[in-house]
């Protein structure tokens, strides 16, 4: 006797238009947030080696990309700094001077594409320090929480009144959202946004972003006593719990594919704005797979935006958006 099934699931999966009625989530434009490197001066475009395809690009190139960004339909850049080296310091002051290359960053796509685009500014130390920490330190090398945080404070101040949307702490010291939420409504920034780095992981997938602010060799040592072990899943939890009790608007989880499980946890848990950073390691990964032969760029990239959103995330930070959003849009 011959049994057929009854429910074949490849049913719907037979024809284009089924697939594309029946799929679950979809990416689109909106879904993403591109990261972009600035640096000093004018007409300049500096390729970063260990990011192929990504350049740091001088003020005026970064109005340029911001005005592609609009095009493509992308709501919001993330801004980080090169800071020239004499401009480094131990305490990382540059972070708190008005007119940082990162301010004029601001003011400049905010002068250019008001509120066409929203911009995320990076709160931690690292891009100023001249020894590679996010905060400051002590004379064995311990980065101080509390003298941390109230930096952190002036720099997000500093980046507000520039004109920044969204303020995006990176520095995982216990307690700076409360602070920096607390001053910015202090400063009547009532509407600044901030999006906490909440789990971020002390990961090995930040080598080329440390290239490309020029932190990689000045660092001595790691980050494991700020950034979360990634054996842990629970603390993560209490992070998130603990940046949503302090103020901040969304959370952010940090690598972006290795940690889905913490992406999907996190939002089953609290049903907040979630968002992945699809970080540096991981664009140079799916390059050099490229490069290999190995892998098809587009459908790689676009599997795996659609992977953070099956996962629960508003949004995913990826260093391929513009190219993403041009192929969605096509
Ligand atoms: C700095 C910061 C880092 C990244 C974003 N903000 C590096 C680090 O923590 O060392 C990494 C982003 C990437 O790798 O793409 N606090």
């Amino acid at each position: 006797m011959t049994s057929y099934p009854m429910t074949r699931l490849r049913r719907t999966r037979a024809t284009a238009w089924s697939r594309a009625l029946h799929r679950e989530v979809q990416v689109t434009p909106a879904d993403l947030i591109w990261p972009l490197f600035v640096t000093e001066g004018t007409g300049v475009e500096d390729p970063i080696g260990s990011l192929p395809g990504v350049s740091r690009w001088s003020v005026d190139g970064i109005v340029a990309r911001a005005k592609d960004a609009v095009a493509a339909g992308i709501p919001c850049l993330a801004l980080f700094p090169y800071t020239q080296p004499d401009r480094r310091s131990e305490d990382g002051r540059e972070a708190l001077n008005p007119d940082n290359l990162m301010c004029r960053a601001v003011r400049a796509i905010k002068d250019a594409c008001g509120d066409d685009i929203g911009v995320l500014t990076d709160v931690a130390l690292d891009p100023y320090t001249s020894h590679g920490q996010d905060g400051l330190i002590d004379e064995r090398g311990y980065v101080l929480n509390d003298a941390t945080v109230e930096v952190l404070v002036g720099q997000s101040l500093n980046q507000a009144a520039a004109g920044a949307d969204v303020i995006a702490p990176s520095d995982m010291m216990d307690g700076r959202i409360a602070a920096i939420r607390e001053a910015l409504e202090g400063d009547s920034h009532h509407n600044v946004q901030i999006m906490s780095y909440a789990a971020k992981y002390a990961s090995a997938f930040y080598g080329p972003f440390r290239d490309a602010v020029g932190s990689r060799g000045l660092l001595k040592g790691d980050k494991k006593t700020y950034q979360m072990d990634p054996g842990n899943a629970e603390e993560a939890l209490r992070e998130v719990e603990l940046d949503l009790a302090e103020g901040a608007d969304s959370v952010m989880v940090k690598p972006g594919l290795p940690y889905l499980d913490i992406a999907i946890r996190v939002k089953q848990a609290f049903g907040v704005p979630v968002f992945a950073y699809q970080v540096s390691g991981e664009y140079a990964m799916i390059e050099a797979a490229v490069a290999a032969g190995a892998a098809d760029r587009d459908a790689m990239v676009l599997e795996t935006l659609l992977a953070f959103k099956r996962a629960g995330c508003s949004g995913v930070l990826t260093y391929h958006a513009l190219h993403a959003a041009r192929l969605m849009g096509a």
